[in-house]
């Protein structure tokens, strides 16, 4: 496996390199909590290097799974691949993630963070508390600059944006920390569409739990980064026990090998189901990065594709809201995303609650996660739900099929 396969082909491959030597096809699942330890010199020297953030000594021993599992190790390698990275670190959720990389720079002692929102709305929570010790800024993404302060040890920005999906400019972002690790949050277009290191951000942090898992059966969060930053990552990992257990670890290895072709599929899907939304008389907009404005070009270069995730605006507001999304049978009423069955939430009575209330989506904005249903059932299904709100004679309109008809790189 070279990072001159395919996309495809380092999907299903990745990470995967010593099992022929194992005399093991699928991928094996380790779930030793401990492990023999040889004499006690090199058991020592093994614990000493991984609790301060290294990999396990050729000639030593795994010691304890909060240090290092295997079955862990080969998914990172393989996330670390797909996101053209030197190393990966995955933990037990996406929050977690986001907290080991907030105590790596409450640490560095610069501690301060500039946030360009939206953010996802614990992230900004956990941002807004200061509960790690970091202090934030929050700011549009053109004034990530002038945020900046001597202590400024990060910034934050999350593209496409949850749940507006506006796009920001990566690289622009980039050029104006200087010397600023910046991390992105890469869960709503992973690494099948977009790769914010080749932007020159510092970390991709995902969300596993959405599309890498891809089936709504895992929580796990995973940072792309340099090995530099792994070895931090993963101390704090070691000593704050934020681990992605190994049976979570296998489900998402195992759901990379489809990601490229669910995201295809999912955002084929979903071109189709916004150009429909966009049609609708109770819609008065739809936030997709296939149909809204990109002034800066960013749609085909930073992102590959528009991804499967979009947001409409209802003319009728939260009672048209909270009506759709009560309303629809084949779309799942539930936060999170990504997975193959298309879901509906509402982002400011759930996943942006905690958000100041300034910074909160607005009350008629609801969230759709498109799924690999045909995309006919599940315009019939929103054709129905919004029916009560704005009667329309479209009970038997076809899908308009203009986005799903564009040819994207993925
Ligand atoms: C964009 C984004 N980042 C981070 C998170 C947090 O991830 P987790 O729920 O795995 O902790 C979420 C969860 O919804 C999310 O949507």
């Amino acid at each position: 496996m070279t990072a001159h396969h395919h996309l495809d082909t380092m999907a299903v491959h990745a990470g995967r390199d010593d099992l022929a030597e194992l005399g093991v096809h699928a991928l094996p699942i380790d779930l030793s909590t401990t492990n023999p330890l040889p004499d006690l010199e090199h058991a020592g020297a093994s614990y000493e290097a991984m609790a301060f953030g290294g990999r396990p000594p050729a000639d030593g021993s795994l010691v304890y799974q909060r240090l290092w599992n295997p079955t862990v190790a080969r998914f990172e390698d393989a996330l670390a691949q797909l996101e053209g990275a030197d190393e990966a670190v995955a933990f037990s959720s996406g929050m977690a993630a986001m907290s080991a990389a907030l105590l790596t720079t409450a640490e560095s002692g610069r501690r301060h963070v500039v946030a360009v929102r939206p953010l996802y709305g614990g992230t900004d929570h956990l941002l807004a508390t200061g509960l790690l010790g970091t202090e934030v800024t929050y700011a549009n993404a053109e004034e990530v600059g002038a945020a900046l302060r001597p202590d400024t040890g990060l910034v934050v920005l999350e593209t496409p944006a949850n749940p507006t999906l506006d796009l920001v400019d990566i690289a622009a972002v980039v050029a104006q920390a200087g010397d600023v690790p910046v991390l992105v949050d890469n869960t709503f277009a992973t690494p099948a569409l977009q790769n914010p290191l080749a932007l020159g951000a510092s970390m991709s942090l995902h969300s596993a739990t959405k599309y890498l898992g891809g089936h709504g059966d895992v929580i796990g969060g995973v940072i792309a980064c340099s090995s530099e930053s792994a070895a931090a990552l993963r101390r704090v990992r070691a000593v704050t026990g934020g681990l992605l257990h190994p049976l979570g670890a296998y489900l998402l290895h195992r759901g990379l090998a489809t990601l490229p072709i669910r995201m295809r599929a999912q955002q084929a899907g979903a071109g189709a189901v916004a150009a429909w939304l966009a049609d609708h008389p109770a819609v008065e907009q739809v936030h997709y990065p296939g149909l809204s404005a990109d002034p800066a070009g960013l749609l085909g270069t930073q992102m590959r594709g528009p991804g499967a995730m979009l947001a409409v605006t209802l003319r009728g507001g939260y009672d048209a809201a909270a009506h759709l999304v009560t309303s629809v049978r084949l779309f799942t009423h539930a936060v999170s995303l990504g997975g193959v069955d298309s879901l509906i939430q509402h982002p400011a009575a759930l996943t942006h609650r905690p958000v100041a209330a300034h910074a909160r989506p607005g009350a008629g904005v609801v969230r759709l996660s498109i799924g690999l249903e045909a995309v006919g059932d599940l315009v019939a299904d929103l054709d129905q739900a919004l029916r009560p709100e704005v009667v329309s004679d479209r009970a038997d309109a076809e899908p308009h099929m203009a986005a799903a008809g564009h040819s994207w790189a993925i």
